[in-house]
C-alpha cells in the first residue's frame, strides 16, 4: 500500500512592521524606482527587535496545526529550516518543542539557505513514506534583518523577515500529497552568498564585528546568473521525477528573491502568468518562509484549488536548489 505525506495544514506569519522602499531611501542611498525595478520588492515586514526566529515560528505552527485539527503533542517530527536560528543551540526545533507542547516530540534544524523549506519538504515525505512518522510539523523560519547590513544598500533593500508551517499527514492509497522531490547542491559556489562570521572558521572578535562579518555577504550578479539556470532545472527535474511534464503543472510557487529571476523562468517555460505565484511586492526575500508565504496567498485568491498540482521550487546559499511536486489537497 502507497503512503503519501499530505498537506494537512499550513500556518503563516509576517511581523507587523512594514519597512517600505520609502523608508528605506532615508536609510541607505537607494531609491524606491531602482528597487520596484531591479527586484519587484515595494516593502517587507521586519520583526520586533525581542522577536525571535521561533516567536514566528510558534506562530505559524499553531495556525497549521489548527488547520489540521491536531494538537502539538500528536506530532512525530519537527524540522525547522531556518538560515537564522535563535542560537546555534539548542535548535530551533527544540525551543519550538517546547513553547508547543510538553510531549517530547524530537527535532532538528535544517540547513540549507533559501532552499531549506524545498529540503525539509523533501525529509518530512520520507519519514512519512517509510512509516517512520504519521505526522511531522515542517517549518520555514527566518529573521534575516537580524543578519543584514543596513549600512550596504545592495543587499538591505532585498529580504524581510517571516515564517510558514505546513503539517505533513500520512494518507495511504490516496492520489494526494507529496509526489517527489528534487534536490542539488554544489558547496564550490559557497562564497557567492554567505554570513562570514559567528561560525567555528571565524568566530566573534572584536575585528569580526569592526569588519562586518557578523551580515550576510552576498555576489548578486552571479548568484542572479545560478539561480536563473537553477530555478528551471529544477522544476523540470523534480516533475520527471514525478513523472509528469510541464503541461500538467497548475500552480508554480518559486522561491521570491528577485520578480526578474522569475520572470525568466516564465519566459522559459512560456507560461500564463496566472500559473505563476509572486507576493515578492509586499515581502520581500523571506528565505525559507517565501514558499508558505506564497501559498497562503494563493490560497486565499482561490488559485490554489484541492487537485491542483503545485510545484515548489527554490534556490540560495550553500548553493543549494531543489522542487517539490505535489497535488494539493488531501
Ligand atoms: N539602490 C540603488 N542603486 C543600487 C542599489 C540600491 N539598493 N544596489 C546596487 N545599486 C547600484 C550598483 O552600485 C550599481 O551601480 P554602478 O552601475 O554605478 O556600479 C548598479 O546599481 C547596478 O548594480 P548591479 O549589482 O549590477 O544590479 P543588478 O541589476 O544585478 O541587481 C541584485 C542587483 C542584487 C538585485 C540582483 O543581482 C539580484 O537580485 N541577484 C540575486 C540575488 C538573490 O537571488 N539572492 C538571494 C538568493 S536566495
Amino acid at each position: 500500500m502507497m503512503t503519501r505525506a499530505v498537506i494537512a495544514g499550513l500556518g503563516t506569519y509576517a511581523p507587523s512592521k512594514v519597512l517600505t522602499n520609502q523608508d528605506l531611501e532615508r536609510i541607505v542611498d537607494t531609491n524606491d524606482e531602482w528597487i520596484l525595478t531591479r527586484t519587484g520588492i515595494r516593502e517587507r515586514h521586519i520583526a520586533a527587535p525581542d522577536e525571535t526566529t521561533t516567536d514566528m515560528a510558534v506562530r505559524a505552527a499553531q495556525l497549521a496545526c489548527a488547520e489540521a485539527g491536531i494538537t502539538a503533542d500528536q506530532l512525530d517530527f519537527i524540522i525547522v529550516a531556518t538560515n537564522t536560528p535563535d542560537t546555534l543551540f539548542p535548535s530551533t526545533a527544540a525551543r519550538l518543542q517546547a513553547r508547543l507542547t510538553s510531549s517530547p516530540v524530537p527535532g532538528f534544524d535544517l540547513q540549507a539557505g533559501c532552499t531549506g523549506l524545498i529540503y525539509a519538504l523533501a525529509m518530512g515525505s520520507t519519514l512519512i513514506q517509510n512509516g517512520t512518522c504519521r505526522r511531522i510539523l515542517v517549518v520555514g523560519a527566518d529573521k534575516l534583518s537580524s543578519i543584514t547590513d543596513y549600512q550596504d544598500r545592495t543587499t538591505a533593500v532585498l529580504f524581510g523577515d517571516g515564517a510558514g508551517a505546513l503539517v505533513l499527514e500520512a494518507e495511504t492509497n490516496t492520489e494526494f500529497g507529496i509526489l517527489a522531490s528534487y534536490l542539488k547542491a554544489d558547496g564550490r559556489g559557497g562564497d557567492l552568498l554567505s554570513l562570514p562570521a559567528g561560525g567555528s572558521r571565524l568566530p566573534a572578535s572584536e575585528d569580526t564585528v569592526r569588519d562586518r562579518q557578523h551580515f550576510l555577504k552576498m555576489n548578486g550578479n552571479e548568484t542572479f546568473r545560478f539561480a536563473v539556470k537553477a530555478m528551471p532545472e529544477a522544476v523540470e527535474e523534480g516533475l520527471r521525477a514525478a513523472g509528469l511534464t510541464l503541461d500538467a503543472m497548475d500552480l508554480l510557487v518559486p522561491h521570491q528573491a528577485n520578480l526578474r529571476i522569475i520572470d525568466a523562468a516564465v519566459r522559459r517555460f512560456n507560461l500564463d502568468p496566472d500559473r505563476v505565484v509572486v507576493n515578492i511586492e509586499r515581502y520581500g526575500n523571506t528565505s525559507v518562509a517565501t514558499i508558505p508565504l506564497a501559498l497562503e496567498d494563493a490560497r486565499q485568491d482561490g488559485r490554489l484549488k484541492s487537485g491542483n498540482i503545485v510545484v515548489l521550487v527554490a534556490f540560495g546559499a550553500g548553493l543549494t536548489w531543489g522542487s517539490n511536486v505535489l497535488r494539493w489537497g488531501r
